[in-house]
């Protein structure tokens, strides 16, 4: 965000700060009836969302909150810089378009008109349309530089792309990766290791086309990309995992969004400390395998690297054999493994408790990467607080929408 950005007027600014409680305080009513208004409305906008959330009940309470936080910022918007970015590069890789904004918009005054009829005075209502026009004027901006950096690039493309799958490899019981490469056959975009792409699929018995993002889990080559998804269980199986992990074979098509993403490696510069639970893995693969790949970390020792792994048993250990290989060629990495569920020799039983590591860790100059389940990132977080690690040196992914650790 600039500040060559239209400013918005005082009095806009006070009746919005004066209204924030007004979103706030509804909680779900709120989002309910947005979302329900919407969909109704708008059954395109199905395409774009997740419609399993929106049966199971579950919803996206991330919309709002960013309103309100936009909201309590509105007179330094640069605040919110970082925030702004990561949605961004989210909406790209969903193919968020500038006429979604004013659909979203009006949805968005429409629900707060019918829910808080009284306070939703004309004022307050010219007030909030021109605020939300100010925010989605900077999101389509930036998004315009992004498709447009996206479509200049060798291989780039924007929206839908064809892609075959090549290869399906099982990486552990729970994780399966895909080889994919264009349809067409050209070559494909280059990406930031620990960035994501997203696939566009329609299982079978599905209405509409779902958008998942799955994180790059290999260096990137400019003519494939490889991805690998963990089967999702529960009360009710996830729809996207399963469908890719039972229903697409090597030779099927699928439809592959470009990459993007705003966690990837600060510095080759630094030693790197990679942290993961489960499927978070995937991400932090992929930056040790562009750093494997640097012939200034394998052939002069340049920067230590750890990667640290947590997960329940050997069997659902995913890469296991292939970060032994890496560290077998590389003298500067050292791995670390716990298995929750199992005792194995030369790997740790239990948590991923970090004190005892205390001494070998790079607690003052590396950089760490945390990837997994929010409670397991906010667990080795504050227990590498502890040891000393700055907090701007720690740096996470989160598989849904962001939230603070
Ligand atoms: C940046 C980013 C990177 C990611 N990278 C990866 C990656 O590398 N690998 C990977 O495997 N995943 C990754 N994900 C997660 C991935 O995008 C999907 O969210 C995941 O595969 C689940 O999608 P799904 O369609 O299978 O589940 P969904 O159908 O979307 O369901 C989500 C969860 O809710 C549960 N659920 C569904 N319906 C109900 C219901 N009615 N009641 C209760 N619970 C229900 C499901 O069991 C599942 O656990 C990433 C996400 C993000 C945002
Ligand atoms: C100013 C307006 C908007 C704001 C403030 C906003 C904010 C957000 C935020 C905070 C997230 C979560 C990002 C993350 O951390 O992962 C998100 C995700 C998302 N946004 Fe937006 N957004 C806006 C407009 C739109 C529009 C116009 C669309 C398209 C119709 C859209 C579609 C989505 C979708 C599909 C997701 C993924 C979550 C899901 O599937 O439910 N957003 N948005």
């Amino acid at each position: 965000m600039s500040s060559a950005q239209p400013l918005l007027s005082a009095h806009t600014i006070a009746i919005v700060k004066s209204t924030i409680p007004l979103l706030e305080n509804a909680g779900t009513a709120i989002t309910a009836h947005f979302y329900e208004r919407m969909f109704r409305h708008n059954p395109e906008l199905k395409d774009i969302f997740n419609m399993s959330n929106q049966r199971s009940g579950r919803q996206q309470f991330a919309l709002f909150s960013a309103i309100a936080a936009y909201a309590k910022n509105i007179e330094t918007p640069e605040v919110l810089a970082v925030a702004v970015e990561r949605i961004a590069q989210k909406h790209t890789s969903l193919n968020v378009q500038p006429h979604h904004y004013g659909i979203v918009g009006h949805h968005l005054i429409e629900t707060l008109r019918e829910l808080a009829p009284d306070a939703f005075t004309p004022a307050v209502e010219a007030a909030w349309t021109e605020a939300y026009g100010f925010l989605a004027s900077i999101f389509i901006g930036r998004e315009s530089n992004i498709y447009a950096n996206s479509k200049a690039q060798k291989g780039g493309w924007n929206g839908p792309r064809d892609f075959v799958v090549k290869a399906k490899t099982a990486e552990s019981d729970l994780v399966t990766s895909f080889v994919l490469a264009p349809v067409d056959d050209g070559p494909v975009l280059d990406y930031q290791p620990g960035q994501y792409l997203a696939v566009r699929v329609k299982p079978e018995g599905a209405d509409y086309w779902e958008i998942r993002q799955y994180s790059l889990s290999d260096k990137s080559n400019g003519s494939d990309y490889r991805i690998s998804v963990k089967r999702e269980s529960g009360v009710q199986p996830g729809m996207v995992s399963n469908y890719l992990q039972d229903a697409i074979h090597p030779g099927d098509h699928i439809q592959v969004m470009p990459p993007a993403g705003d966690f990837f490696l600060k510095s080759t510069h630094t030693p790197n400390v990679f942290i993961s639970a489960g499927v978070g893995i995937t991400p932090l693969i992929s930056m040790l395998e562009t750093l494997a790949a640097q012939t200034t970390v394998a052939k002069h020792n340049a920067n230590p690297l750890y990667f640290l792994h947590a997960c329940e048993t050997p069997q659902q250990h995913s890469f296991a054999g292939r970060i032994r290989e890496l560290e077998g060629q590389l003298p500067v990495l050292k791995s670390f493994t716990w298995y929750s569920k199992t005792h194995n020799e030369g790997s740790f039983h239990g948590l991923m408790e970090l004190a005892p590591l205390k001494a070998t860790l790079p607690v003052t100059d590396g950089n760490f990467y945390l990837c997994g389940p929010s409670g397991f990132m906010k667990f080795a977080k504050d227990q590498l607080l502890d040891l000393g690690v700055a907090g701007e040196r720690i740096h996470y992914e989160v598989f849904g929408p962001h939230a603070e650790l």
